[in-house]
């Protein structure tokens, strides 16, 4: 059996810090929810001497969530009197509490920060450990800039406060100055001390991404024997944020044979924890970033493509949906080989030659060129048209006329009225519709909503711009949920309003696939 590594999650309080992120109480229990489902071993709530609203925040959390004892919550104190008080008056409504409190342990820190001595400052930081006791059986010591700290008088302060009571001692990076060999060292060194004077003390670290080293030396940190390793969801955090836990997590199941350690976090929930706490901290993920990032499993080069169409393993070390994702996404554009394209044609059950194949590949090349991502209600429609084109029976036409197309759209903004019409084709058929919403972009979702025959709820809404100036490329995106499934849809254009219109359509079309092919074949 590998050895268990404690997940502290601190993405509502050191997460909680980026500017604009703050939740308020209803969005940080539901951020918490979250986490409980995810399985994270303790909840960091948030910092209760802030103000009075972060007290009743992590009051809540510790009320709520904290109502079983597989989960540990804490929130943040500086070692003074008042801190503490705060903390202990919040948290203690939990089964498992914890106080957990910082003092800084670096020359910098005791020197310029507080202008004190040493020794003064190890001695604040014992009594506050003597303090938190009284009141509680678990407390955590962190030795802010740790990592830039004289090694001598930072045992000495670990020594002294696991003496005074601490039970876990967190080695944190402060500024993101690590680098994994040297951390790796240092938590070696700590741990061996540690655990000669008292096994039971957990050894913990909490790794800034200045550096963008994290994660890489938060690992180290487990190589070395660090029993618990403090992070936030989506590597969110103070300037360049924490190690990001999916990344943490999924480095250990995935490589599970080198570091020998394992967490019982529930990896099916990381995608949805990714998507609430980048929802409602309105921080955006990093498109290619590792693990919750939209390309993380998508594959758009056609040699990559075509690898992985041979053998999965080619090109992919996580299977997406242990993540909670759907399947890997193998995206059509005009850098996809033949290979991809004839498979997503044979996994729509469109049976054609050879000869067809290239005709409509051709087609295909253009269209991607135009269009950014192909989608596979286009393949049929590509494949009817070619084949009408030469009149070719078609046995795909009753397919092919199943799907809306985009044929003119109209919306106004303005304040009082705003308003969309649209109109689309679906075959032979015409269909508008005109209608009033709270913005442009509702008005016109309530039109598309009026002349399709899907009824589906739009979760997520977002515009990015994919080139530069101001007549860039904008790129809608959006998620929908139909019948408790979801499906992401894009599409890209310089009018960002006819993005936003292709998208819902590309929603659509991608649902009435599914309906007409109901497994897709990989
Ligand atoms: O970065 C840091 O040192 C912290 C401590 C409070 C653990 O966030
Ligand atoms: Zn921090």
């Amino acid at each position: 059996m590998t050895r268990k590594i404690w997940l502290f999650d601190t993405t509502l309080r050191d997460g909680e810090q980026v500017p604009g992120a703050k939740l308020n109480i209803y969005e940080k229990l539901e951020v918490a929810h979250q986490l409980k489902k995810l399985q994270v071993d303790i909840i960091e709530a948030g910092f209760p001497a802030s103000s009075e609203g972060d007290f009743q925040s992590v009051k809540q959390v510790a009320t709520q969530i904290g109502n079983t004892s597989d989960i540990m919550i804490t929130a943040l104190a500086r070692a003074v009197k008042g801190d503490i008080d705060a903390v202990y008056n919040a948290v203690k409504y939990a089964e498992n509490p914890m106080i957990h409190m910082v003092l800084g342990t670096s020359d910098i820190h005791v020197e310029k920060k507080f202008s004190k001595s040493k020794d003064q400052i190890l001695q604040i930081g014992i009594d506050a450990v003597k303090y938190a006791k009284t009141l509680m059986p678990q407390v955590q010591y962190s030795t802010e800039d740790a990592s830039r700290s004289d090694f001598d008088y930072l045992w000495s302060t670990i020594e002294a406060v696991i003496k005074a009571g601490a039970t876990m001692i967190n080695v944190p990076d402060t500024v993101g100055w690590a680098v994994p060999e040297q951390f790796g060292e240092l938590v070696y060194k700590l741990n061996d001390r540690i655990k000669n004077m008292n096994p039971d003390v957990l050894l913990s670290v909490h790794c800034h991404n200045d550096l963008g080293m994290a994660t890489a030396n938060t690992l180290q940190a487990i190589k070395n024997g660090a029993d618990k390793v403090e992070c936030t969801i989506n590597g969110i955090g103070e300037r360049a944020g924490n190690a990001a836990l999916e990344e943490v997590v999924m480095a250990l199941s995935t490589r599970g044979d080198y570091y020998d350690a394992h967490t019982t976090i529930n990896k099916k929930e990381i995608m949805n924890t990714s998507k609430i706490v980048s929802s409602l901290m309105g921080l955006d993920v990093q498109v290619n970033k590792a693990i919750t990032g939209d390309n993380a499993f998508a594959h758009s080069s056609g040699i990559h493509q075509d690898g992985l169409l041979k053998s999965r393993d080619a090109y992919e070390i996580i299977h997406p949906t242990e993540i909670g994702l759907d399947d890997m996404e193998l995206v059509l554009t005009a850098r996809s080989g033949r290979h991809a394209v004839r498979n997503a044609i044979q996994n729509l059950t469109i049976d054609i030659t050879d000869e067809q194949f290239e005709a409509v590949f051709k087609d295909f090349l253009d269209l991607a060129d135009a269009k950014k991502e192909v989608y596979d209600h286009d393949l049929f429609i590509l494949v009817d048209n070619y084949l009408h084109r030469n009149n070719e029976a078609s046995s795909f036409m009753q397919q092919a006329e199943s799907f809306y197309v985009l044929d003119d759209l109209q919306v106004i903004s303005n304040p009082i009225f705003p308003s969309a019409t649209v109109q689309v084709s679906k075959g032979d058929q015409v269909r508008k519709a005109s209608t009033v919403g709270t913005g442009p972009i509702d008005a016109l979702y309530t039109a598309l909503n009026e002349v399709v025959d899907l009824d589906f709820d739009v979760m997520e809404y977002k515009i990015s711009s994919v080139t530069r100036g101001k007549e860039a490329l904008g790129k809608v995106k959006i998620q929908v949920k139909y019948e408790g499934k979801t499906y992401i849809a894009k599409a890209t254009h310089t009018d960002v309003i006819r993005a936003s219109a292709e998208a819902y359509l590309n929603a659509v079309n991608t649902i009435l696939v599914e309906q007409i092919v109901p497994s897709t074949i990989f």
